[in-house]
């Protein structure tokens, strides 16, 4: 099926009243292949439909999977929308799943029967919180911890970590010159990983990482209980002493970052984040030491990084978040023998994202049935 967007298809509707081809709505909705739901809902005099608006064709399992989801109810429409096109069509919608869009307080404004701007996933670093909340907007995120969302992307850490030790570049090289045994790469056993930000991801990374037989440094602000990751009960939390080697808070990040083999960045970007892989950072990093990002692009200086890998301080760089997304393929960074990048899949797998897509679905249901929402963690 074809998902027209609300504007072109509000023209041709227009067009086609206009031009007296049929008075039905129903039937010039059918035309188009417009939503079986809407149909059902015209038919049956019923307008109520609430309405769910993804912004832009990004990410396309996260609007495939909730509209399946919602398939058999056809009192929810489900529409995704080109990013540019949002601010035209916001003011028809009262769910909006935001993705890579920034929705700042003059869009916020438009969007007048808006009742919950969410992300499909965790960052919320492009809404306007403030703005919202002056609209009585409601904004949430779905925690990565019970989606299995954390969990798929402490697994891209370690894919990328498992790539930069062995030298993934490398070896297709050797296999398109049909060489063999070559490169010699390196384990993650004996190695020392320093986990910057302990969130949802970073602990789901030191789970999996202890078996490798590595050390493990992480840095949290607060490391009271009530703040660690609590969603997994087979995991309780006293048990976080025999996860991490060393505990530190931010005032510690130098020191681990000198200590370590390889750092993965898992923090929430914050104007207190943004570019915190400074050139102070890095250089405070061991010589030839490598850098892991699956958190969000702006945490690392571009220079500065780009500087250290050319100099061979940095000895890898692997990355699933850029700085602008998608990234420029021709960047001078990819250009480097050991820069490894994915676009931003970390946490797109099969599981997290139906699970992503049920939460979703399940509070536009509870919206149009006037039930409280389940699922998102609402942050204003
Ligand atoms: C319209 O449909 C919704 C969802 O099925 C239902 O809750 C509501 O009562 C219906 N309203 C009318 C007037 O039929
Ligand atoms: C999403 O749906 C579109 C249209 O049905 C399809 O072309 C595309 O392959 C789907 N992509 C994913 C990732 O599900
Ligand atoms: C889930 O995955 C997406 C895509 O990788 C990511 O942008 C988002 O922040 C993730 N959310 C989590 C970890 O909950």
């Amino acid at each position: 099926m074809r998902f027209l967007s609300f504007s072109s298809l509000d023209f041709r509707l227009h067009l086609l009243v206009r031009a007296n081809l049929c008075s039905n709505c129903a039937q010039i909705c059918t035309l188009f292949g417009y939503s079986k739901m809407a149909e059902v809902a015209v038919e049956n005099g019923n307008d109520s439909i609430t309405r769910v608006l993804f912004c832009g064709y990004y990410f396309p399992a996260s609007h495939n999977y909730t509209r399946e989801y919602l398939q058999s109810y056809p009192f929810i429409q489900v529409d995704t929308v080109a990013l540019d096109e949002v601010p035209d069509v916001i003011h028809k919608y009262q769910i909006c799943v935001v993705k890579s869009r920034r929705l700042d307080s003059e869009l916020i404004a438009k969007a007048a029967q808006m009742k919950l701007i969410m992300q499909f996933g965790v960052g919320l670093e492009g809404v306007d919180v403030d703005a919202a909340t002056k609209h009585k907007i409601k904004v949430a995120r779905i925690p990565g911890s019970a989606t299995g969302n954390s969990t798929s992307c402490a697994e891209m850490a370690i894919y990328l970590m498992l790539g930069l030790l062995r030298k993934q570049k490398e070896l297709e090289i050797s296999v398109k010159q049909r060489k063999l045994g070559e490169p010699t790469g390196d384990t993650l056993l004996g190695k020392t990983v320093f986990i910057l930000g302990f969130g949802a991801i970073g602990f789901d990374l030191a789970k999996r990482l202890r078996p490798f037989g590595v050390k493990i440094l992480a840095t949290k602000r607060r490391w009271s209980s009530d703040s660690l990751p609590s969603s997994d009960s087979s995991f309780p939390n006293d048990d976080i002493d025999g996860l991490i080697d060393k505990k530190g808070g931010p005032g510690n990040m130098y020191e681990f970052a000198a200590e370590a083999d390889i750092v993965v960045t898992c923090l929430t970007l914050y104007k207190e984040t943004a570019g915190i892989v400074d050139a102070k950072f890095l250089s405070s990093m061991k010589k030839g030491s490598l850098l892991v990002n699956i958190a969000r692009g702006g945490l690392l200086d571009y220079e500065s990084v780009l500087h250290h890998l050319e100099s061979g301080h940095l000895g890898g760089l692997g990355i699933d978040v850029a700085w602008t997304e998608p990234f420029d393929p021709e960047d001078p960074i990819l250009k480097l023998p050991n820069v490894l990048i994915t676009p931003h899949v970390a946490g797109v797998t099969e599981y997290s994202y139906r699970t992503m897509a049920k939460v979703v679905g399940d509070c536009a249901l509870q919206l149009h049935s006037g039930k409280p929402f389940t699922g998102i963690e609402i942050v204003n």
